[in-house]
C-alpha cells in the first residue's frame, strides 16, 4: 500500500495540545498563509490557538432569556466549516482500512455544500481526486469554492431538499470499482467526530458558564453528525435535552413534511443512517424565511438593534460569525430555553457549521424579494423573530410511541439503498452506538502507526 497521508487523531483534533509541538506550531503558521498546505489538517479542531474552544455567548439583550446561549463557531476550521472535520475522518479511517488508495480511487462527496467543500479541500490536501455531487441550485459561493479547490462538479437538479437525488446519482457512481464514496448520511466516522469532538469540546466550551452543564444541546440535522454531539453530551449531563431543528417547510422528522426550503445544509427530507433517534428529545420547527431575516439583521442591523437596546459592540462582535443554519440553531436554541422554562444558571449550546462568508448571495436575494428593509423594518423582524419567538411547532419525541416514528422514517429512508432490516433494527440497542463510538480508539492507533511508516 502506498504511504497514507498524514493527518491527526480524534484525540488530536479535540486536544490539539497533544499534536507534537514542531507540527503544530508549523500548523498554526500556515493557517493564515498557505491554505493549501497539508499541514492544514492539524488545524481541523474547535479550538483555537490558545486551545481554548470558539465559541460565543449571545447577548442577552438580543435573545431575551435569562438562560445562556453558547454558540460553537465552526467558520475558522480549514475550508470554513466544521464540515470538514467529517469529512476527514471519513478519508482517513477509509485509508486505514485500506478501502481508499492514494492514486487508486477517486472519491465522491454528496453534499449540499459545506461537506462537499470539506470533501474537495481534504481531497486536495491529501492528494486524491474528488467529484462533488449536489443539487444545482445552491448558493454561488459554494460551487466557487468547491471549484478552487480542484474538485470537479456533479450536479442534480433541485435545492437543499433534494439531496436524495444526490444519494441515488452517488449510488450510481460508486458501481465504477474506481470510486469510492465518503457517505456522510451513512458512514460513523461522521457519528465519531462529532461526537467525540464536537461533544467533548460542547462539554468543555460550558466550564465556568452558568452551572458549567449543558440543560440543552440544540442542532439541524443535515447529516445529523453535529447532533451526535448530544450524544456525549447527555452522557456528562443526563439531565440535557437533545433537540433535532428543521425548517417548518420541511419537517420530514416532526410530521413527514417533504418541501422545499432556504436554509442550506440541513432538512435533507430524511432520517439519516448516522441519526441516533434514541437520544432526540425534541423535534423543534423554524420558519425558513426567519433564519434568512434574522442573519440580515445581524449582519446589517446595527443601528435597529441598537434602537432596540442591543449595544453596538455586540452587535459587532456577532457579525461575520453565522450562516443561515447557524441562525435557525440560534433562533431554535432561544425557542428551546423558553420551552423548557430554562433559567439564569442555565446553558444551552448551539453551532454555527459556517460563517457568512458563503452567504452574500442569500441575502441580495433576500434584498431583491423585500419591498423595503429599512431600519424600521429591521427592527419589527428583530422583535418577531428574536424577541417573540413562539413555543409553538415543538414535538416531544421522548415517549417510545412517538419514537417508532423515527425508526420508521429511518426504515423508509434506508430499506431502498439495500441496508437489512436487522441492521436497521441493531440501531435501537444502545449497545451498537456505544461500540460504533469505541473505535475511535482503534481508529487513533492506527493513524499513528500509519503516520510514522
Ligand atoms: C451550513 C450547514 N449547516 C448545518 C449542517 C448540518 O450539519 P450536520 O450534517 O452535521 O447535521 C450542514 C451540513 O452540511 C451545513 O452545511
Amino acid at each position: 500500500m502506498d504511504r497514507i497521508p498524514f493527518g491527526p487523531t480524534y484525540t488530536e483534533m479535540l486536544n490539539p495540545e497533544t499534536i507534537p509541538p514542531d507540527i503544530r506550531q508549523k500548523a498554526l503558521e500556515v493557517k493564515e498563509t498557505d491554505e493549501l498546505n497539508p499541514l492544514n489538517l492539524f488545524n481541523i479542531t474547535w479550538k483555537d490557538e490558545h486551545n481554548s474552544v470558539r465559541k460565543i455567548v449571545l447577548p442577552k439583550e438580543l435573545t431575551r432569556t435569562r438562560a445562556n446561549i453558547i454558540v460553537l463557531l465552526g467558520k475558522d476550521f480549514p475550508s470554513g466549516s466544521h464540515k470538514v472535520g467529517p469529512a476527514y475522518a471519513t478519508l482517513i479511517e477509509g485509508c486505514v482500512d485500506g478501502n481508499i488508495l492514494p492514486g487508486e480511487h477517486t472519491i465522491l462527496g454528496p453534499s449540499t455544500g459545506n461537506f462537499g467543500i470539506g470533501v474537495a479541500y481534504i481531497c486536495r490536501l491529501m492528494g486524491y481526486e474528488a467529484v462533488i455531487i449536489m443539487p444545482d441550485n445552491m448558493s454561488k459561493e459554494r460551487y466557487d469554492r468547491i471549484r478552487r479547490y480542484g474538485a470537479r462538479l456533479d450536479l442534480t437538479p433541485g435545492t437543499e431538499s433534494d439531496v436524495i437525488l444526490t444519494l441515488k446519482r452517488t449510488y450510481e457512481l460508486k458501481k465504477d470499482p474506481k470510486n469510492r464514496a465518503l457517505a456522510q448520511f451513512e458512514l460513523m466516522p461522521n457519528y465519531r467526530f462529532h461526537r467525540y469532538v464536537t461533544g467533548n469540546s460542547a462539554i468543555e466550551a460550558v466550564k465556568g458558564i452558568g452551572n458549567g452543564r449543558i440543560a440543552c444541546f440544540v442542532s439541524a440535522p443535515g447529516s445529523a453528525g453535529t447532533l451526535a454531539a448530544g450524544d456525549e453530551i447527555k452522557k456528562a449531563f443526563p439531565e440535557a435535552k437533545v433537540v433535532a431543528l428543521e425548517p417548518y417547510e420541511c419537517s420530514t422528522l416532526a410530521t413527514g413534511g417533504r418541501g422545499q426550503h432556504r436554509i442550506e445544509g440541513i432538512g435533507d427530507k430524511m432520517c439519516t443512517l448516522i441519526h441516533n433517534v434514541l437520544n432526540t428529545d425534541f423535534v423543534a420547527l423554524i420558519h425558513d424565511e426567519d433564519a434568512v431575516r434574522g442573519l440580515k439583521i445581524i449582519q446589517d442591523g446595527a443601528e435597529a438593534l441598537a434602537e432596540l437596546g442591543v449595544p453596538p459592540e455586540k452587535t459587532a462582535a456577532l457579525k461575520g460569525l453565522f450562516g443561515v443554519s447557524g441562525i435557525c440553531n440560534i433562533l431554535g436554541a432561544i425557542k428551546m430555553a423558553h420551552y423548557l422554562r430554562l433559567g439564569p444558571g442555565d446553558n444551552v449550546v448551539t453551532v454555527a457549521t459556517d460563517g457568512f462568508d458563503r452567504y452574500p448571495s442569500v441575502l441580495k436575494d433576500l434584498e431583491r424579494r423585500c419591498l423595503e428593509i429599512e431600519t424600521f423594518v429591521l427592527k419589527r423582524w428583530a422583535r418577531d423573530i428574536f424577541f417573540n419567538i413562539s413555543e409553538e411547532h415543538i414535538y416531544d419525541f421522548r415517549d417510545p410511541e412517538v419514537k417508532e416514528l423515527l425508526f420508521r422514517q429511518k426504515e423508509k429512508d434506508w430499506l431502498p439503498f439495500g441496508y437489512t432490516k436487522d441492521y436497521l433494527d441493531s440501531m435501537r440497542n444502545p449497545e451498537f452506538w456505544e461500540e460504533e463510538y469505541a473505535k475511535v480508539k482503534y481508529y487513533d492507533q492506527k493513524i499513528k502507526e500509519l503516520r510514522e511508516l
